[in-house]
């Protein structure tokens, strides 16, 4: 037997970093991401009669994991066959249409779509009800945080136990590009990082400076106020990216290209009093938000930006 399901990654503009609960992935403060409906991960379940479950691409994917991410992958797959009591072992395979692991949010996407296929096979195997969209987010947020906030759309509101999907009229249809810097794996995964962040001196005052950013930025939003919001993005990644800097010992993902598309990007918004939000993961790539009334300052952007950096 065979199940397969597909989930989108998101981008946060106020960050999930540092948690309160490793072992829940309860975060230490609120955190809100707009859904990227174009970048997806697809995951496939097949019926084994191996010992243990096993991870492999899909035939046509290039996709590589470690060996540490293959054992968390699985491990997660492990806590739905727990939670459904189902001992039935899988062939696993998954994939990405963009690339994994470098600051483009692949937790996200593949461990929303290993869950929602994990519980579709598990509930079926087992008989049991399928979970509500609470539930199943709250499965999610087992295996990856930010994954929790991969099920709603079109903007996720992740705060405590509860996520929830917000319209935010005239930001709902936004148009995502990455400046891609670097597509190598990421030297410290963001598992790492929610734990080293809490050792910096700028820690302290973190999570309720994210309250107050995420007031500002729905506020900045509500009020058709695109530069405020842009200002908060910008704050926000800054940030969490000081954090890292600031760890003991400290670490970080921006490199030279980096930080020259980000001082494009501030000088643009200087000289057009417009422009895309801007914001960063834990990685060296950059990630821009227009809404549908940007059409020319996009094109503008964007151009602007390809001539230098690869733009996706
Ligand atoms: O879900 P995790 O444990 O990979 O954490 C993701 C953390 C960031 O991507 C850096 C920020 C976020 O809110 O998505």
């Amino acid at each position: 037997m065979k199940w397969q399901a597909c989930a989108p990654s998101n981008i946060a503009l106020i960050k999930y970093m540092g948690k309160i609960d490793p072992a829940s992935n309860q975060a230490s403060n609120p955190s809100l991401s707009y859904t990227l409906k174009k970048l997806t991960s697809t995951v496939e379940l097949e019926t084994a009669s191996s010992d243990s479950d096993t991870w492999q691409a899909f035939a046509n994917s290039d996709l590589h994991l470690t060996s540490p991410a293959i054992t968390r992958f699985l491990n997660h797959l492990q806590t739905i066959k727990k939670t459904f009591n189902v001992k039935q072992t899988f062939t696993v395979r998954s994939q990405n249409n963009f690339p994994a692991d470098c600051g483009l949010a692949s937790s996200a996407s593949s461990f929303a779509a290993l869950t929602l296929c994990a519980v579709q096979a598990c509930s079926e195997l087992s008989q049991n009800p399928y979970p509500d969209q609470q539930a199943l987010s709250a499965l999610c947020r087992l295996g990856s945080g930010s994954a929790c906030r991969s099920l709603f759309e079109p903007w996720a509101l992740w705060q405590g136990d509860s996520v929830k999907a917000l319209d935010l009229p005239e930001f709902n249809d936004l148009q995502h590009a990455i400046i891609v810097v670097s597509q190598q794996a990421k030297k410290v995964s963001s598992s790492n990082a929610h734990q080293r962040v809490l050792t910096s001196a700028l820690y302290p005052g973190r999570p309720e400076r994210a309250n107050q950013r995420l007031q500002d930025f729905l506020q900045a939003l509500d009020s058709k106020d695109w530069q405020a919001a842009f200002q908060c993005a910008w704050q926000e990644f800054w940030d969490m990216h000081a954090l890292f800097e600031t760890s003991q010992v400290p670490f970080g993902y921006l490199q030279a290209d980096t930080l020259a598309a980000l001082n494009v990007l501030r000088y643009g918004w200087e000289k057009r009093g417009d422009g895309p939000l801007v914001t960063m993961d834990a990685g060296p790539n950059i990630h821009l938000l227009f809404h549908t009334g940007q059409q020319q300052t996009r094109q503008q952007v964007i151009e602007e930006l390809s001539q230098r950096f690869t733009v996706l």
